[in-house]
């Protein structure tokens, strides 16, 4: 069955409770079954990965060339994970960059991604909402 790569970086593992009035009360695990919901009437799975580490995530991305798509939310390393950046650059299907909070109305060092000039789309501030919203183009855009 095919696979959707669901790839969630850096304190995005305490979703839930995680400054909660910014990123909302949804966990992560109930990210993960709103997108594999969303993909399910295609015949997709999800493989869902959440690290800290810039390098697990860049290993996963490695493992993962067999996967149909992406969801990406890298979280600060959207700033200058410019490892995570090579490694997305060399991914074969389309994938998206997700942010839930809309990270232009923040701090202005939230203002740049290294990661989203090689995006198929960018999704922000509509909370997990967001996810299924990626999710849907990812089944809409044509494969790689
Ligand atoms: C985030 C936005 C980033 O600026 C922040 O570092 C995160 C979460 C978001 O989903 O809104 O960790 O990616």
């Amino acid at each position: 069955m095919p696979e959707l790569l669901l790839l969630n970086g850096p304190n995005l593992g305490i979703l839930g409770r995680r400054e909660p009035e910014v990123y909302g009360t949804d966990t992560l695990a109930d990210i993960e079954k709103a997108v594999a919901a969303e993909v399910a009437a295609r015949d997709w799975r999800v493989r869902a990965f959440q690290s800290d580490s810039e390098g697990e995530l860049i290993g996963v991305i490695q493992d993962s060339y067999d996967t149909v798509g992406a969801i990406v939310n890298p979280g600060a390393l959207m700033i200058a994970g410019w490892s995570l950046r090579d490694a997305l650059a060399n991914y074969p299907s389309p994938w998206m960059e997700v942010h839930l909070s809309n990270v232009w109305a923040r701090e202005s060092f939230r203002h740049d991604s290294v990661i989203a000039p090689l995006a198929d789309g960018v999704i922000v501030g509509l909370g997990a909402l967001g996810y299924r919203l990626a999710a849907r183009a990812l089944v809409a855009l044509p494969a790689a």
